[in-house]
């Protein structure tokens, strides 16, 4: 599975590419509204750390100027691909935008119908929400799990972006549900790194190092 970051913080997105481990970068309005800066600057920047599908969001709500939106955004750099949200609207201009090349990541789909219809769009990628459903108590990796199911069709070369991560377990099921993508919260990334015994046997291996160099050295 690949993973991508879920962040517009240029900060954060800079900490965890360095960590070679980054394939992509989604952003919303919301994750946009917590940071300064002129967004088309933001995402030119986002596309210099991470070479990989950058997710721009439209906020347009007809079809006609989702369009006009979504190619003002696809053309700031090859690596970005249109958000659109679930919907007749979103749907009628992705069909557009794919028609026209324009790679479009179908957003706030939280069901295998939705995404059976953002797949049949022309959608590139369709982003099930998972940690929602969580939220009000429903089981938002059912809903994961039926979405890759349909999506695994050879019908549809959607991939399948595991979106609204909660935590590193959402993480890890998604993976063992086969999602091509996880986008995760850089606050996740920093759980999924670390552990109190990876920390403690840093800490047992440089004390003995440092015992053998005392001893060696005399
Ligand atoms: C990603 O593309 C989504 O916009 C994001 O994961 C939504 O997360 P949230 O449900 O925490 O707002």
């Amino acid at each position: 599975m690949k993973l991508f970051v879920d962040t517009a913080d240029l900060n954060d997105i800079e900490t965890i590419a360095g960590w070679g481990v980054l394939s992509g970068v989604t952003t919303n309005p919301t994750l946009l509204n917590r940071v300064d800066g002129d967004p088309d600057a933001i995402y030119r920047r986002v596309c210099e750390l991470v070479d990989g599908p950058i997710s721009a969001e439209v906020v347009a709500d007809a079809r006609g100027d989702m369009v006009t939106e979504g190619r003002r955004l696809a053309a700031i750099h090859p690596n970005i691909v249109v958000k659109l949200p679930m919907g007749a609207e979103g749907l009628a201009a992705t069909s557009v935008l794919a028609s026209k090349d324009v790679r479009v990541n179908m957003t706030l789909v939280f069901t295998a119908p939705q995404a059976l219809l953002a797949a049949s769009s022309g959608a590139a990628f369709v982003s099930p929400f998972v940690g929602r459903f969580d939220d009000i108590g429903e089981s938002g990796i059912d809903q994961l799990r039926q979405v890759v199911e349909v999506m695994a069709s050879p019908v549809f070369d959607t991939e399948v972006i595991t979106a609204s991560v909660r935590g590193p377990v959402h993480v890890l099921e998604a993976a063992r549900i086969g999602a091509d993508i996880a986008t995760i919260p850089p606050k996740v990334f920093y759980q999924m790194l670390q552990h109190p015994l990876t920390a403690r046997g840093i800490e047992q291996f440089t004390a003995d190092a440092e015992a053998r160099t005392a001893r060696t050295t005399g």
